[in-house]
């Protein structure tokens, strides 16, 4: 091993630019459903083998993908809106990666992007139900609790955002640059 490599192969690869869209495209498609798998059923185990149900029917799909050489390579993180009645908009499914957490601003994008998307689209209302332990993050997000509930068995909250900080767009897709950890040292 050269000098000049020294080290280099220890270093994790950690990507530079996210996208985060509407998903639109077969591969998008099915990068989001493969997340969510991930991330509900397998990681969490709230849902058996499938998290899908009749709202993927109605349901628009948000994804996030870094980027390699400005091209979306892979996805990591998911999340859907839908109008559960007139003006009453819902998210749902919210999912980051593990190894794609608390990089940035993941999460809060896909938020804000499902959020104002439905804005757009003519909510009055938007609404989460939300696992107890993030709370605090939908919180600092400018959510506020309407009350616990349980939900597959676990404790969560209804949520509702504040429409004011979520101005109303239609933006097909927003981009994150260099979301970095804090705790890595990058050249
Ligand atoms: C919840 C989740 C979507 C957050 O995604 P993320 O990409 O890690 O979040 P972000 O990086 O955008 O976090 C933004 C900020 O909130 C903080 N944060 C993240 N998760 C948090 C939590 N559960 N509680 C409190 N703060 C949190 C981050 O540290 C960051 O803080 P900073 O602005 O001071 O740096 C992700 O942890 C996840 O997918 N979890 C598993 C699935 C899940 O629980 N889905 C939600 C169901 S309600």
């Amino acid at each position: 091993m050269s000098t000049v490599l020294e080290g280099v192969e220890d270093r994790p690869f950690i990507p530079t630019e996210y996208v985060v869209r509407l998903a639109r495209t077969p591969w998008e498609q099915a990068g989001y459903y493969a997340l969510r798998r991930e991330v509900f059923c397998t990681e969490q185990r709230v849902f058996a083998d499938d998290d899908r149900d009749a709202i993927d029917e109605v349901a628009i799909p948000i994804i996030a993908a870094y980027c390699v050489a400005g091209m979306p390579d892979r996805i990591v993180g998911a999340v859907r809106i839908h109008e559960a009645e007139p003006g009453v908009w819902r998210g749902s499914r919210l999912a980051v990666h593990a190894g794609h957490r608390k990089l940035g601003r993941i999460g809060a994008e896909l938020i804000r992007m499902a959020v104002s998307t439905a804005h757009g689209l003519g909510a009055m209302r938007f609404l989460a139900q939300v696992q107890e332990q993030n709370v605090l993050f939908f919180r600092r997000l400018y959510w506020k609790s309407l009350g616990a509930i349980t939900l597959h068995g676990l404790p969560h909250h209804d949520m509702q955002a504040d429409l004011s900080r979520y101005p109303a767009h239609g933006q097909e897709q927003t981009w994150l640059l260099r979301p970095q950890p804090r705790n890595r040292q990058v050249a």
